[in-house]
Protein backbone atom coordinates (compact mmCIF):
# COMPACT_ATOMS: atom_id res chain seq x y z
CA UNK A 1 0.00 0.00 0.00
CA UNK A 2 1.07 3.41 -1.03
CA UNK A 3 -0.01 6.93 0.38
CA UNK A 4 0.19 10.08 -0.67
CA UNK A 5 0.98 12.28 2.17
CA UNK A 6 1.14 15.54 0.79
CA UNK A 7 -0.76 18.59 2.01
CA UNK A 8 -2.06 21.26 -0.59
CA UNK A 9 -0.59 25.32 -0.36
CA UNK A 10 -3.73 26.59 0.61
CA UNK A 11 -4.31 23.59 3.74
CA UNK A 12 -0.73 24.44 4.97
CA UNK A 13 -1.03 28.25 4.57
CA UNK A 14 -4.65 27.39 6.74
CA UNK A 15 -2.58 25.86 9.51
CA UNK A 16 0.34 27.71 9.61
CA UNK A 17 -2.18 30.80 10.44
CA UNK A 18 -3.96 28.97 12.93
CA UNK A 19 -1.22 27.83 14.68
CA UNK A 20 0.25 30.95 14.74
CA UNK A 21 -2.75 32.47 16.35
CA UNK A 22 -2.82 29.33 18.98
CA UNK A 23 -5.98 28.41 18.10
CA UNK A 24 -4.73 25.13 19.14
CA UNK A 25 -4.44 26.39 23.00
CA UNK A 26 -7.71 25.76 23.90
CA UNK A 27 -9.76 25.44 27.12
CA UNK A 28 -12.62 22.67 27.99
CA UNK A 29 -14.81 23.75 30.47
CA UNK A 30 -12.31 25.66 32.26
CA UNK A 31 -9.09 23.26 31.48
CA UNK A 32 -6.21 23.19 29.24
CA UNK A 33 -7.28 21.43 25.89
CA UNK A 34 -4.36 21.44 23.08
CA UNK A 35 -6.17 20.73 20.09
CA UNK A 36 -7.99 23.17 17.21
CA UNK A 37 -11.36 22.92 17.84
CA UNK A 38 -12.18 21.27 14.34
CA UNK A 39 -9.82 18.66 15.47
CA UNK A 40 -12.21 18.17 18.11
CA UNK A 41 -15.15 17.81 16.70
CA UNK A 42 -13.67 15.01 14.09
CA UNK A 43 -12.73 13.63 17.14
CA UNK A 44 -16.31 13.39 19.15
CA UNK A 45 -17.45 12.60 15.49
CA UNK A 46 -15.29 9.45 14.94
CA UNK A 47 -15.40 8.42 18.72
CA UNK A 48 -19.41 8.59 18.69
CA UNK A 49 -19.18 6.69 15.53
CA UNK A 50 -17.03 4.01 16.78
CA UNK A 51 -18.51 3.47 20.14
CA UNK A 52 -15.36 1.88 22.03
CA UNK A 53 -16.17 0.68 25.07
CA UNK A 54 -12.31 1.94 26.54
CA UNK A 55 -10.57 5.26 24.97
CA UNK A 56 -6.87 5.18 25.48
CA UNK A 57 -5.09 8.63 25.13
CA UNK A 58 -1.06 8.92 25.30
CA UNK A 59 -0.70 12.37 26.77
CA UNK A 60 -3.04 13.57 29.44
CA UNK A 61 -1.04 16.86 29.77
CA UNK A 62 -3.95 19.20 31.79
CA UNK A 63 -6.38 16.54 31.55
CA UNK A 64 -8.95 18.93 29.99
CA UNK A 65 -8.70 16.24 26.47
CA UNK A 66 -10.11 13.81 28.86
CA UNK A 67 -12.83 15.96 30.32
CA UNK A 68 -13.41 16.52 26.74
CA UNK A 69 -13.59 13.17 26.09
CA UNK A 70 -16.04 12.00 28.90
CA UNK A 71 -18.55 15.18 28.24
CA UNK A 72 -19.97 12.86 25.57
CA UNK A 73 -18.89 9.18 27.07
CA UNK A 74 -22.73 8.64 27.57
CA UNK A 75 -23.69 9.02 23.46
CA UNK A 76 -20.94 7.14 22.30
CA UNK A 77 -21.14 4.28 24.68
CA UNK A 78 -17.65 4.79 26.77
CA UNK A 79 -17.11 3.12 29.59
CA UNK A 80 -13.59 4.30 30.39
CA UNK A 81 -10.95 6.47 29.74
CA UNK A 82 -7.62 5.59 30.56
CA UNK A 83 -5.21 7.97 30.07
CA UNK A 84 -1.11 8.05 30.01
CA UNK A 85 1.74 11.01 30.80
CA UNK A 86 5.03 11.08 31.72
CA UNK A 87 4.21 14.26 34.07
CA UNK A 88 1.65 13.62 36.83
CA UNK A 89 0.34 17.80 36.38
CA UNK A 90 -3.08 19.11 38.44
CA UNK A 91 -5.96 17.64 36.81
CA UNK A 92 -9.76 17.75 36.76
CA UNK A 93 -11.38 15.51 38.15
CA UNK A 94 -12.73 12.90 35.55
CA UNK A 95 -15.23 10.31 37.17
CA UNK A 96 -14.83 7.69 34.30
CA UNK A 97 -11.00 8.19 33.69
CA UNK A 98 -8.13 6.18 35.06
CA UNK A 99 -4.53 8.69 34.59
CA UNK A 100 -1.38 6.55 34.57
CA UNK A 101 2.05 8.34 34.96
CA UNK A 102 4.78 6.96 33.11
CA UNK A 103 6.47 6.80 29.53
CA UNK A 104 3.97 5.39 27.08
CA UNK A 105 6.57 4.04 24.94
CA UNK A 106 7.71 1.50 28.83
CA UNK A 107 6.11 -1.65 28.27
CA UNK A 108 5.12 -2.04 31.92
CA UNK A 109 2.99 1.37 30.98
CA UNK A 110 1.66 -0.65 28.51
CA UNK A 111 0.98 -3.59 29.76
CA UNK A 112 -0.95 -1.70 32.73
CA UNK A 113 -3.34 0.16 29.76
CA UNK A 114 -3.72 -3.42 28.15
CA UNK A 115 -4.95 -4.53 31.55
CA UNK A 116 -7.39 -1.82 32.62
CA UNK A 117 -8.69 -2.55 28.32
CA UNK A 118 -9.20 -6.07 29.24
CA UNK A 119 -11.16 -7.68 26.40
CA UNK A 120 -13.46 -4.18 25.79
CA UNK A 121 -13.52 -2.69 22.74
CA UNK A 122 -11.05 0.10 22.44
CA UNK A 123 -9.76 2.87 20.49
CA UNK A 124 -6.30 4.89 20.74
CA UNK A 125 -5.51 8.60 20.65
CA UNK A 126 -1.60 8.81 20.44
CA UNK A 127 -0.61 12.53 21.62
CA UNK A 128 2.32 12.54 23.85
CA UNK A 129 5.64 12.98 22.77
CA UNK A 130 5.46 13.93 18.85
CA UNK A 131 9.24 12.27 17.91
CA UNK A 132 9.29 9.69 15.52
CA UNK A 133 11.20 7.52 17.40
CA UNK A 134 9.03 7.74 20.19
CA UNK A 135 5.61 7.42 18.14
CA UNK A 136 7.16 4.46 16.70
CA UNK A 137 7.27 2.56 19.72
CA UNK A 138 3.57 3.94 20.90
CA UNK A 139 2.49 2.64 17.35
CA UNK A 140 4.43 -1.16 18.62
CA UNK A 141 2.93 -0.88 21.65
CA UNK A 142 -1.01 0.22 21.57
CA UNK A 143 -2.03 -0.08 17.81
CA UNK A 144 -2.44 -3.88 18.59
CA UNK A 145 -4.79 -2.49 20.96
CA UNK A 146 -7.29 -0.88 18.31
CA UNK A 147 -10.33 -3.13 18.05
CA UNK A 148 -12.30 -3.52 14.54
CA UNK A 149 -14.27 -1.02 13.86
CA UNK A 150 -12.47 1.53 16.19
CA UNK A 151 -9.99 4.62 15.38
CA UNK A 152 -6.50 5.76 15.83
CA UNK A 153 -5.80 9.01 16.24
CA UNK A 154 -2.27 10.26 15.82
CA UNK A 155 -1.81 14.36 16.84
CA UNK A 156 0.10 16.73 15.75
CA UNK A 157 1.50 15.25 12.29
CA UNK A 158 1.57 19.02 11.54
CA UNK A 159 5.56 18.88 12.96
CA UNK A 160 6.05 17.20 9.86
CA UNK A 161 3.61 18.96 7.24
CA UNK A 162 4.87 22.08 8.42
CA UNK A 163 8.43 20.88 8.60
CA UNK A 164 8.91 22.09 12.28
CA UNK A 165 12.88 22.52 12.93
CA UNK A 166 12.89 20.44 15.85
CA UNK A 167 11.88 17.31 13.97
CA UNK A 168 13.38 17.89 10.65
CA UNK A 169 16.11 15.19 10.99
CA UNK A 170 14.02 12.29 13.07
CA UNK A 171 10.85 13.17 11.53
CA UNK A 172 7.13 13.11 13.92
CA UNK A 173 3.94 10.92 13.64
CA UNK A 174 3.81 11.07 9.99
CA UNK A 175 7.24 9.89 9.45
CA UNK A 176 5.53 7.20 11.81
CA UNK A 177 2.56 6.85 9.93
CA UNK A 178 4.81 6.13 6.86
CA UNK A 179 6.56 3.56 8.12
CA UNK A 180 3.89 1.81 9.66
CA UNK A 181 0.48 1.86 7.95
CA UNK A 182 2.21 0.02 4.65
CA UNK A 183 2.30 -3.19 6.56
CA UNK A 184 -0.98 -2.75 8.44
CA UNK A 185 -3.81 -2.80 5.86
CA UNK A 186 -6.04 -3.32 8.06
CA UNK A 187 -6.02 0.44 9.11
CA UNK A 188 -7.64 2.48 6.84
CA UNK A 189 -8.00 6.11 6.67
CA UNK A 190 -11.43 7.28 8.04
CA UNK A 191 -13.73 8.73 5.54
CA UNK A 192 -15.09 11.88 6.12
CA UNK A 193 -13.63 12.83 8.91
CA UNK A 194 -10.41 14.81 8.54
CA UNK A 195 -10.82 18.75 8.98
CA UNK A 196 -9.87 21.09 6.08
CA UNK A 197 -7.38 22.64 8.77
CA UNK A 198 -6.49 20.48 11.10
CA UNK A 199 -3.31 19.76 13.33
CA UNK A 200 -3.59 16.20 12.01
CA UNK A 201 -3.64 15.48 8.00
CA UNK A 202 -3.71 12.15 7.58
CA UNK A 203 -4.05 11.21 11.48
CA UNK A 204 -7.39 9.62 11.42
CA UNK A 205 -7.91 5.99 11.30
CA UNK A 206 -9.88 2.97 11.64
CA UNK A 207 -9.60 -0.51 11.86
CA UNK A 208 -11.41 -2.28 9.12
CA UNK A 209 -14.74 -3.65 11.23
CA UNK A 210 -13.91 -7.41 9.27
CA UNK A 211 -10.20 -7.49 10.45
CA UNK A 212 -9.52 -10.63 12.68
C1 LIG B 1 0.54 17.83 23.44
S1 LIG B 1 0.53 17.46 25.14
C2 LIG B 1 -0.97 16.55 25.34
C3 LIG B 1 -2.16 17.43 25.21
C4 LIG B 1 -3.48 16.82 25.60
N1 LIG B 1 -3.71 15.52 25.01
C5 LIG B 1 -4.58 17.77 25.16
O1 LIG B 1 -5.15 17.59 24.09
O2 LIG B 1 -4.84 18.72 25.91
C6 LIG B 1 1.76 16.23 25.21
C7 LIG B 1 1.91 15.55 26.54
O3 LIG B 1 2.71 14.38 26.34
C8 LIG B 1 3.45 14.16 27.50
N2 LIG B 1 4.57 13.28 27.20
C9 LIG B 1 5.77 13.61 26.66
N3 LIG B 1 6.57 12.53 26.59
C10 LIG B 1 5.85 11.49 27.08
C11 LIG B 1 6.12 10.12 27.27
N4 LIG B 1 7.31 9.61 26.94
N5 LIG B 1 5.16 9.35 27.81
C12 LIG B 1 3.96 9.87 28.14
N6 LIG B 1 3.65 11.16 27.99
C13 LIG B 1 4.58 11.97 27.48
C14 LIG B 1 3.86 15.55 27.97
O4 LIG B 1 4.17 15.52 29.34
C15 LIG B 1 2.61 16.36 27.62
O5 LIG B 1 1.79 16.51 28.74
Amino acid sequence: MNYDFSVGFWRKRGLKAAIDRKEDSQTWAGHSLRKLPADCFAMQKLLCQCRPQVLVELGSQYGGSALFFASFAREAGMEAIVSVDVVDLPKPSVPIATFITGDSSAPEVAAKVKALVGNRTCSVIVDSNHHAEHVDKELALYAPLVSPGQALIMEDTLVDVLNFKKFRAEGGPLRSIGKYMPSHPDLELAPGIEPYITTNYFGYWIRKASAP
